[in-house]
């Protein structure tokens, strides 16, 4: 299949404010080629994002001239290991405006979710008092939306099952964005937690957060925020954000697979029980019993993920070095660009808002005539990687009555190239399947 290179109509777009072609030099992977020697077109950083040689040298820095287990151990070795993987803890928390103590390292934001939701229903069970503060049972409420991907609702559907509790969630409206018509209600003196995302996966949407956050002040409730799809791609300040919890993952942000953040405020933190349990989160054991350290150790159990909390730190340099400002400001220029070349193709439907108010750079749409995986197959011969599927956010799909969509999501590296080459293949997929 040939490709001919057509931009949206009207006016040049603006130059957009990051570098790519110098920042494509820093991600080994953009120089290889796919399906028989196209270039690849890498628009999927939303189910995981490439990693920058900065990040991939801090890993082989750290095997090839410290490897240890941290907080174990008197040797040199070890030492050092702890010193890499502490100050690794500090520049992600500096990254988020929180002090190191309210930053947990998790595998991932599925696990640090997973994290709050075993510690609240084992508050329910703990025979130290300190620990019962935030106990979830029968009568309480759990709220969630209706855009949460499967991290961020399945866990607390599991919740309510363990404890008697109800899950309840806030809607969505047709253009996309959360339905807060009975916030007050759904959010009420019986939630406990309300659990929310701050980027949609699926819709690209950006929600309002501080309205559901001082709702949930308001009757008491906690509120964990799902970072994954916002951290990676604007500013994000904990104390602005007024939650509790702040959740993100390693890999969607530069950084290496295998290593994600809960941060929690540290006086809830405090009063929350383990959810894994083992070396290192301990401060005495005896037969009889033990007892935990304060956190973050306390919700880090085992050898941790040393060479990626490592990794993560230098993706967040990477990052800071080109400015969470720009990045942002890079993505809207993209979305934009995208929006409007979308709408000019025939049959092509955006599912999620139609414009850049308040939305990041996912895309999903569907095409007319052509199954979104079939879509996918024909852009992925042509060397573009896109998603396609239900984004392990089924009820989304569902809600606005399509099987699956076909997804587009921009990093640092995406240029208008690259937006060219996805409308351009889409149209290769309408003249392929007969549709226009
Ligand atoms: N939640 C990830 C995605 O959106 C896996 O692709």
């Amino acid at each position: 299949m040939t490709q001919t290179v057509s931009r949206p109509t009207g006016a040049q777009p603006a130059p957009l404010p990051l570098d790519v072609e110098a920042i494509r030099a820093d991600f080994p992977i953009l120089t290889r080629t796919v399906r028989d020697g196209k270039r690849l077109v890498y628009l999927d950083s939303g189910a995981t994002s490439q990693k920058p040689r900065q990040v991939l040298d801090a890993e082989r820095w750290f095997y090839e001239n410290v490897n240890a287990a941290p907080h174990r151990g008197a040797h040199q070795l070890a030492e050092e290991a702890t010193g890499a993987y502490e100050a690794a803890r500090a520049t992600i928390g500096a990254f988020i405006g929180a002090p190191e103590r309210e930053i947990v390292f998790t595998r991932n934001s599925t696990e640090a979710i997973n994290l709050v939701a075993y510690a609240l229903s084992n508050a329910a069970t703990a025979k130290e008092e300190q620990f019962r503060r935030y106990a979830v049972g029968q009568g309480d409420e759990i709220v969630v939306t209706e855009m949460e991907h499967h991290a961020n609702l399945v866990p607390w559907q599991q919740l309510c099952e363990r404890t008697g509790a109800t899950l309840r969630w806030l809607g969505l409206t047709d253009d996309g964005r959360l339905d807060l018509s009975d916030l007050t209600t759904v959010v009420n003196e019986r939630t406990k937690l309300v659990a929310v995302t701050q980027q949609s996966n699926i819709l690209g949407t950006i929600n309002p957060l501080g309205g559901i956050v001082a709702r949930a002040r308001e009757v008491g409730a906690l509120v964990l925020v799902d970072g994954a799809q916002s951290v990676p791609h604007q500013p994000v300040d904990v104390a602005a954000l007024g939650a509790d919890f702040l959740v993100f993952s390693g890999h969607k942000m530069l950084g290496p697979t295998g290593i994600g953040v809960l941060w929690g405020r540290y006086e809830v933190l405090d009063a929350l029980p383990p959810f894994l349990t083992g070396g290192s989160m301990i401060e005495v054991v005896r037969m009889e019993g033990s007892t935990f350290m304060p956190p973050p150790q306390r919700f880090e159990a085992g050898v941790p993920m040393t060479a990626q909390a490592i990794g993560l730190g230098a993706a967040v340099e990477y990052l800071q070095g080109l400015g969470m400002d720009r990045v942002l400001a890079h993505e809207e220029a993209l979305t934009g660009y995208a929006l409007a070349a979308l709408a000019e193709i025939p049959g092509v439907t955006v599912v999620g808002p139609p414009d850049t108010v308040a939305r990041g750079g996912a895309i999903s749409f569907t095409v007319e005539g052509i199954h979104p995986h079939d879509v996918g197959q024909v852009l992925d011969d042509l060397g573009i990687a896109v998603r396609v599927g239900h984004h392990c956010a089924w009820p989304v799909v569902r809600r606005y009555g399509v099987p699956a969509t076909t997804r587009a999501t921009f990093y640092v590296h995406t240029g208008y190239d690259d937006i060219d080459a996805l409308a351009d293949g889409i149209r290769a997929a309408q003249k392929f399947f007969g549709t226009v």
